[in-house]
């Protein structure tokens, strides 16, 4: 095994094609490809995203060892996203993945794709550093949000997670349901700066522990909206803004109680934030004051990072290597 391997990570389980050269945790570039296409439908179309991305992968690939100044040859290993995710997508890119390793005679490693939000913490900025085991993470993107206590590197206990939505899927359900597009999140965050918060109150079921449920919640602005609209057909135009904010208000809110009570719980009060979500403006400012008032210690990424991103899956990818952990070439990916 060499000492500094450049490790070539691939990501392609949704709808961003991203592929990243990393080395030392460093990270030598990392190119995000969104697919813009999907604004159209609303949603993440499977058939097209993986047909992007099987168009995408190739020329990323080129682009990003061009920009990294390294050659194919010089690869060590290449680690890439088992899952969960888009059937489609996985297909694609797990296959790619391997046939470009065995071509190149190296080691292939599968990453599951929310150790990676989660490790992602360990890629290495100037600026910035990682937080100290244990920590609390919540993951938050599109299919996923999870309270994970993190007591080392493959050392992780799910204490709470959502038992229906994801809370970025109510961001794209309620910019849908709205009329602006998706994905919904960065729209509404947009929208919501201008709005006021405290204007509509929908509520969130308490649930049990550490979990989450947004499904009614989702449902109630629904209907809300809906009863508004038969009395009056202008009520999104006049109200979009209070309607973004309030509704961002009261997820981030819930986001951050439940974090809160696995602190009190654990007494470890170090939290660190991931996926989609966690790139909202708002929930940023929310967290940052609400921790500082609480004592704890807060880690946030850079926005690229925060997001779908392929320097997260080369992290766990070098993790792996250090360990000897790889993959055979008959590993299948696990969809959602
Ligand atoms: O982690 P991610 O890029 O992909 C998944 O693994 O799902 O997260 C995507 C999710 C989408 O639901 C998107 O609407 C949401 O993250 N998102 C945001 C923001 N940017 C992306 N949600 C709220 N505010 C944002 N600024
Ligand atoms: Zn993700």
């Amino acid at each position: 095994m060499v000492k500094h391997p450049f490790i070539l990570g691939i990501e392609y389980s949704c709808d961003d094609t991203s592929v990243a050269v990393i080395q030392n945790f460093s990270v030598l570039y990392n190119v995000i490809w969104s697919q813009n296409i999907h604004t159209y439908s609303g949603g993440v179309v499977p058939e097209i995203a993986s047909r992007f991305h099987q168009r995408d992968l190739v020329p990323l690939v080129r682009q990003v060892l061009k920009l990294s100044n390294i050659k194919l040859h010089q690869i060590n290993a290449i680690s890439f996203t088992l899952g969960p995710g888009i059937k489609n997508s996985l297909l694609v890119g797990t296959n790619f993945s391997k046939y470009l390793a065995m071509s190149l005679n190296i080691p292939i490693i599968g990453v599951h794709h929310i150790q990676a939000h989660i490790l992602s913490h360990f890629i290495r900025f100037t600026n910035k550093y990682s937080p100290k085991f244990p920590f609390i993470c919540l993951t938050v993107s599109g299919g996923h949000t999870q309270i994970i206590l993190v007591k080392d590197f493959f050392e992780m206990t799910l204490l709470g997670k959502t038992i229906d939505d994801a809370a970025g899927e109510v961001f794209d359900k309620v910019s849908k349901f709205l009329g602006l597009g998706y994905p919904g999140g960065i729209i509404i965050d947009h929208f919501a700066y201008f709005g006021n918060k405290n204007k509509f109150f929908f509520k969130i079921p308490h649930i049990t522990k550490f979990n989450f449920s947004f499904s009614g919640f989702k449902t109630q602005i629904f209907n809300y909206i809906i009863y508004q609209l038969n009395c009056n057909s202008d009520f999104v135009n006049n109200n979009l803004f209070d309607l973004c904010a309030s509704i961002q208000n009261i997820i981030v809110k819930n986001l951050f109680e439940k974090v809160n009570m696995a602190v009190d719980k654990t007494n470890i009060k170090r939290i660190a934030l991931s996926g989609g979500v966690s790139s909202n403006s708002f929930l940023r400012k929310y967290f940052d004051n609400a921790t500082k008032l609480t004592n704890s210690e807060l880690f946030l990424l850079p926005i690229e990072y925060s997001i779908d991103n392929a320097a997260m899956i080369a992290i766990v990818g070098q993790l792996k290597y250090e360990r000897g952990w790889f993959d055979n070439f008959d590993v299948v990916p696990y969809a959602n």
